[in-house]
């Protein structure tokens, strides 16, 4: 019993170093994103510098795989952990609620799962989109910053709305996600729950913000 207990916080930790990592590329790659404000010089120049990262003890695109690799590595142990963490949950519970309690806590807790498996989704889209170029309607490697805006082109809103939406959902599932994590990493007392509830918002309102700016520019026409 005490073996299992201890598990579940190794597992609970896990999660929120895979979570933690998770998080700094997306800041990274938020403020890689806002170049586009600077132009398309500058953006086109951040993502040909991003394949020559680390030259010349890295190949080209060497810095790319080595990240690609170590996020399948921690999204794989995150949603892993999340599955196994869930699953004892129920076991610990063998009669299911025969109603649910409506409160159980905030809105982004409860969708974690949804949430989770919508970023997926979105994750795989936007490779397609971006990087492969596969969805994209123009779809050159060379210049990412046309690519960005034929994305969001406005006849093209319904990409615009499958972007907000998944980036709505990342700012929810970041939000608990992020205070779940500091409340298992740090001090578990009442002002340090507080504390870890206010930093977790600030941080996904940021990050939300930062992301839907650049579609929002793409389509009222401040980047074309
Ligand atoms: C409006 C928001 C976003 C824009 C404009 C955007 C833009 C881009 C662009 C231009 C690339 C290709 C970079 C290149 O190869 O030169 C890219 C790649 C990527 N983006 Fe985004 N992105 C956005 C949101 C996101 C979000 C929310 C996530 C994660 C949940 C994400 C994850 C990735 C990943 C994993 C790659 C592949 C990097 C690689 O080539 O290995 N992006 N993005």
């Amino acid at each position: 019993m005490r073996k299992k207990k201890a598990s579940s916080v190794a597992l609970k930790m896990l999660m929120a170093g895979t979570g933690i990592l998770l998080v700094l590329f997306l800041f990274a790659h938020m403020a890689g994103n806002l170049k586009i404000f600077v132009g398309q010089a500058a953006f086109d120049h951040y993502g040909h510098w991003l394949r020559d990262l680390g030259a010349p003890l890295l190949p080209h695109t060497g810095f790319l795989w080595l990240q690609r690799t170590g996020l399948t590595v921690a999204v794989l142990a995150h949603i892993l952990a999340a599955v196994v963490l869930a699953r004892r949950a129920r076991a610990a519970r063998p009669v299911r609620y025969a109603h649910r309690p409506k409160v159980q806590g905030s809105y982004a807790a409860r969708t974690m799962r949804w949430g989770g498996v919508i970023i997926l989704l979105f994750v795989v889209f936007h490779i397609l989109d971006l990087t492969t170029g596969a969805v994209n309607p123009v779809g050159d490697k060379q210049h990412p910053y046309a690519n960005v805006v034929a994305d969001f082109a406005p006849s093209r809103w319904y990409v615009t709305l499958f972007y907000v939406l998944a980036i709505v959902a990342i700012g929810f599932h970041l939000r608990h996600g992020i205070f779940s994590a500091l409340r298992s990493l740090g001090q578990q007392t009442p002002h340090g729950e507080r504390r870890a509830r206010a930093v977790a918002l600030a941080l996904s309102v940021v990050l939300v913000a930062g992301y839907l700016c650049v579609p929002f520019a793409v389509l009222t026409g401040l980047v074309k």
